[in-house]
């Protein structure tokens, strides 16, 4: 049965059929100078719901480890954004939701002060191939040159989806299909490395988002479509434990389990709440259908997901 995600991104396409042009694209020079070819502190801000796009900026950040460099790794919903100006090289790590980054990523870059010169490089994790990866990183890096950061890498990373409905398989999230896998970390390697390197021979990348038929997709409010399909969204006080984790993870702080409600107009319907709650006690409704988490879809798949051999001995 065709679901209400295929037939928005289908009508998404027809549309990109009907009008003009099919494919473009914006180039955007970085044609500034890094403002050091030999960083020596280096910051890995992510902001991660499920854990993908944490464990690959770790993983990038115990390889620098590895290069010499003093690493900092920081949640970007704790992390103070005055200390920016301790670093020399900045990473940000982002998941793809609703074909872009997450609303509170970009919010957050706006929000970051002036880092002129400084080497920065974007990164995302994504779900599904449809998922509209490099423009993401695009946008990344955007906001981090009108800070005056100078871009030195770009990667996206495939990763299981997180996204819950309406159900977890479809055609393009199989069961544990694109687990991160021995490749998977070589690749988040090499991107640390390869960024490295292209800083000290001082070459930054230039980067040009693409208009694409899945860029239009971006253009639906997909969010406030998702919004309305959600008829409940509560805590189920029989079974919260009052642990906190969906209060943590929420970006907007709608979520307030002690009270079993959810602030319906600040919801961004990332899922976070549900996708972290340990006790299955986040009730959330879609269109009729009451939907579970990433803990119960990795317990009910019996999916194990690898973690990279560094993580054993890199304390980040
Ligand atoms: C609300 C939501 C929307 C998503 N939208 C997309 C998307 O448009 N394209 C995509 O490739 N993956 C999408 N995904 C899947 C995530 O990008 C993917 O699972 C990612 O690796 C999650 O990273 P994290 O574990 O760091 O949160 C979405 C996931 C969620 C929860
Ligand atoms: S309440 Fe849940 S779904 Fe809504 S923004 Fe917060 S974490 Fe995301
Ligand atoms: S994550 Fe679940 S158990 Fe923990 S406070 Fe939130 S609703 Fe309650």
């Amino acid at each position: 049965m065709e679901t209400r995600r295929n037939f928005i991104i289908k009508s998404a396409i027809l549309c990109a059929v009907l009008s003009w042009p099919l494919s473009a694209a914006t180039a955007r020079a970085a044609a500034r100078e890094f403002k050091t070819r030999s960083p020596q502190r280096a910051l890995v801000v992510c902001y991660s719901q499920s854990g993908f796009t944490d464990r690959y900026g770790r993983l990038i950040g115990c390889t620098l480890r590895d290069r010499g460099l003093a690493v900092d790794l920081a949640d970007m919903r704790h992390f103070d954004k005055k200390r920016m100006a301790d670093y020399d090289l900045i990473w940000i790590g982002s998941p793809v939701f609703y074909y872009d980054i997450p609303q509170n990523v970009s919010d957050w870059l706006a929000g970051i002060p002036a880092i002129p010169g400084v080497p920065v490089a974007a990164f995302v994790s994504f779900g599904g191939p449809e998922g509209n990866q490099h423009n993401a990183l695009c946008h990344v890096l955007h906001l981090l040159a009108e800070k005056g950061g100078v871009p030195a890498g770009m990667e996206a990373f495939r990763s299981i989806p997180s996204y819950p409905t309406p159900a977890w398989d479809s055609e393009n999230q199989r069961s544990g299909e694109h687990l991160p896998d021995q490749a998977t970390y070589n690749a988040v390697r090499r991107f640390a490395t390869k960024t490295l390197d292209r800083i000290q021979q001082g070459t930054p990348i230039s980067y040009a988002s693409e208009i694409e038929l899945r860029e239009l997709a971006r253009m639906l409010p997909l969010v406030w479509l998702n919004k309305k399909a959600i008829s409940a969204h509560t805590v189920d006080k029989a079974k919260c434990i009052l642990c906190g984790a969906c209060v943590k993870k929420c970006p907007v702080d709608a979520i307030h389990p002690e009270k079993q409600r959810v602030d319906r107009d600040r919801c961004l319907a990332c899922f976070g709440c549900l996708n972290n709650c340990p006790a299955g006690a986040v009730v959330i409704s879609y269109r009729g259908q009451p939907l579970y988490g990433f803990p119960e879809y990795l317990r009910r798949r019996k999916i194990a997901i690898l973690e990279p051999p560094e993580f054993g001995h890199c304390a980040l």
